[in-house]
């Protein structure tokens, strides 16, 4: 929720700033500003809505002077997205401005003290305290000051902070929220994400929580809560600008989904060795398996409805038990867990606080985290006992697709790798089943290229009002997922529900043309969910099935089909997600709809 960029160097700030803003567009976009140091004076530009309003103001940064400063896009939490909470938020005298990304959580009791002293408060955020106690701790030193004020808050921040008196420095403090420092040549930055970054420099310097950084023009030093330097390792980021671009497709999301292929093969090769599962992953070769009684697998969002489809493969080839839980849920549930609880943790952007505040209650009670990120050095990344990275590069668009299916192949190879070790799995059926987890790029590849009529179908579902997603067992999980692409950025009313469970009252909702998408694709539950597929067709409904060539019964009762190739029924739902994120897509591009930015969400969400 919300980023942050800052600089300072021989170049002109803003547009640097306002380009870096549009590369974290993604995590926050209902309203922006910058502030530069001008002399001895900060001028600030704020807009409600988007990077490009700002960009328009400003004149893309020319009517804004000056070679050091911070920015900030945001996703609201405490406020409207108006301009006044829009940050930087600045002090009473103009002296200090500041962009938080974050929650202070004790801002109302700090508020009340700070306005008892005659501060007066300009918007309704939580950040806004943040500013007045700089102003009233300073001591002529901005970095004694800022280090101060972050021992009186409570929650999470990443800060920038300028200050009239020094227009060459920007000071950064980290807990709990991303921030990485960009180290150049005559000019430093920061950043909430390496992608506002790698335009500029490809050395990183990834902050911890209670680190903050003091960064000139020469120098970035870093320091923690005592004022004493700390050493840090400069990590060379090897991603392409590319990657980060939408390199010729009208959307990320598209570009996304058509990368899965690659993103799915990066994530499986490294780790496919002489026939076997080998982890490049640091200790995780000598987890101990067998002292595990259960699988707790936590996570939000899609990320969550990847462990649904995990569950399965956990479950057929370790035969262990495995919970999936809402990270949001299980954090305030009292779990039953253990040290013999192995907590599989899963998230794209590896910052999303309930799964963070899930996976630190679980460790607490003595659970080993495995956790499966995609963002490299983000905090549950930090955090587990043991990462998985899933090589999927930068997911720009909200909506997630290569960050599900290489989720998705984590969890495939680690069940498979865990099914052989703990000896549930023979050599014969451990091999059978690789070969054929190796072929799920080109599976991938397959239902990517077989459905050109998806834009074609789009245009017939379009203008439903509810739109239903049933299926059984994987193919339930893959229900699930599908329907949250589809409300997430096509803003139809989507469900999904296990097809045996229609007749317990949902059927009640099906009438004439109601659209219902129908997973058929666990072969040996194809029969039963072709009879649900009856049930709902004699009640009216218009029928989409997605399902794999050959099942000639669902031809004669579908309206529509949609094909996927067959896999190995337990990693299906990698293959059987990539239609319904293209009918999804095409459905909200039918419709008009913001697909990479769909309205009141954000990438990566860091506040509870
Ligand atoms: C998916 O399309 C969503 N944007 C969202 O559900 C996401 O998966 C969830 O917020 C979890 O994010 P994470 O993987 O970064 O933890």
């Amino acid at each position: 929720m919300c980023g942050i960029v800052g600089y300072t160097g021989n170049h002109e700030a803003a547009p640097i700033l306002l380009e870096g803003l549009k590369k974290l567009e993604y995590r926050g976009y209902d309203s922006a500003g910058i502030a530069v140091m001008n002399g001895n004076a900060i001028s600030l530009n704020k807009v409600s809505g988007r990077i490009s309003n700002l960009c328009e103001k400003t004149d893309d940064g020319k009517a804004t002077p000056g070679h050091a400063g911070i920015g900030h896009t945001r996703w609201a939490t405490h406020g409207a997205p108006t301009v006044v909470n829009a940050h930087p938020h600045m002090s009473n005298d103009g002296k200090f401005a500041i962009v938080h990304n974050g929650i202070i959580e004790n801002y109302l009791l700090l508020r009340d003290e700070l306005q008892q002293k005659g501060y007066h408060f300009n918007s309704q955020t939580d950040t806004e305290v943040v500013v007045h106690l700089i102003d009233m701790y300073y001591n002529g030193n901005l970095k004694d000051t800022v280090i101060k004020v972050a021992s009186i808050l409570q929650g999470s921040y990443a800060l920038g902070v300028v200050c009239a008196d020094d227009p060459e420095t920007v000071v950064a403090a980290k807990k709990s929220s991303p921030l990485l420092i960009g180290v150049g040549n005559g000019e430093n930055y920061f950043a909430s994400d390496v992608t506002a970054l790698v335009p500029y420099t490809r050395d990183i310097i990834y902050l911890d929580d209670g680190e903050f950084a003091e960064i000139t023009r020469e120098k970035v030093v870093v320091f923690d809560s005592t004022g004493k330097d700390i050493s840090k390792e400069i990590n060379h980021v090897n991603w392409d600008i590319q990657a980060a671009e939408k390199g010729g497709y009208e959307h990320f999301m598209l570009k996304e989904i058509m990368e899965q292929p690659n993103a799915v093969n990066a994530t499986m090769t490294t780790r496919l060795k002489d026939g076997d599962i080998v982890w490049d992953d640091p200790g995780l070769d000598a987890l101990d398996l067998s002292s595990f009684n259960k699988i707790v697998i936590t996570a939000c969002g899609s990320a969550y409805y990847a462990g649904c489809a995990g569950r399965y493969a956990f479950e057929q080839l370790c035969r262990i038990p495995v919970q999936v839980e809402l990270a949001s849920e299980l954090r305030y549930n009292d779990p039953i867990i253990d040290e013999h609880t192995l907590l599989i943790v899963l998230s794209q952007s590896g910052e999303t606080a309930d799964t963070i505040a899930a996976m630190r209650e679980c460790m607490s009670r003595g659970a080993s985290a495995l956790s499966i990120v995609n963002v490299v050095g983000s905090t549950i990344a930090k955090i587990a006992d043991y990462t998985i990275y899933t090589w999927a590069g930068p997911e720009i668009a909200v909506a997630t697709t290569k960050g599900y299916t290489t989720q998705l192949t984590v969890l495939y190879l680690l069940a498979l790798w865990m099914g052989k070790k703990l000896g549930k799995l023979d050599d014969e059926r451990f091999n059978l089943l690789l070969e054929s987890l190796k072929t799920l790029p080109d599976s991938i590849q397959e239902a990517l290229d077989m459905n050109p009529m998806i834009p074609e179908l789009a245009k017939k579902y379009h203008q439903a009002k509810a739109v239903f997603f049933i299926g059984r067992n994987t193919d339930y999980a893959v229900a699930l997922e599908g329907a949250l692409k589809m409300k997430e950025i096509s803003y139809i009313h989507a469900e999904s529900y296990a097809a045996g469970e229609l007749k317990h009252g949902t059927i009640a909702l099906i009438d004439d043309h109601q659209p219902v998408v129908a997973l058929c694709c666990n072969a040996g539950l194809q029969e039963k969910t072709i009879s649900n597929i009856v049930e709902v067709k004699a009640r009216g409904a218009e029928v989409l099935a997605v399902t794999c060539k050959g099942s000639e019964e669902i031809v004669s009762v579908a309206d529509d089909i949609i094909y996927v190739p067959q896999t190995e029924t337990v990693f299906s739902a990698a293959a059987e997600i990539i239609p319904l994120q293209l009918l999804a897509y095409y459905v909200a591009k039918e419709n008009g709809c913001d697909i990479d930015k769909p309205k009141n969400l954000a990438k990566s969400v860091t506040v509870e």
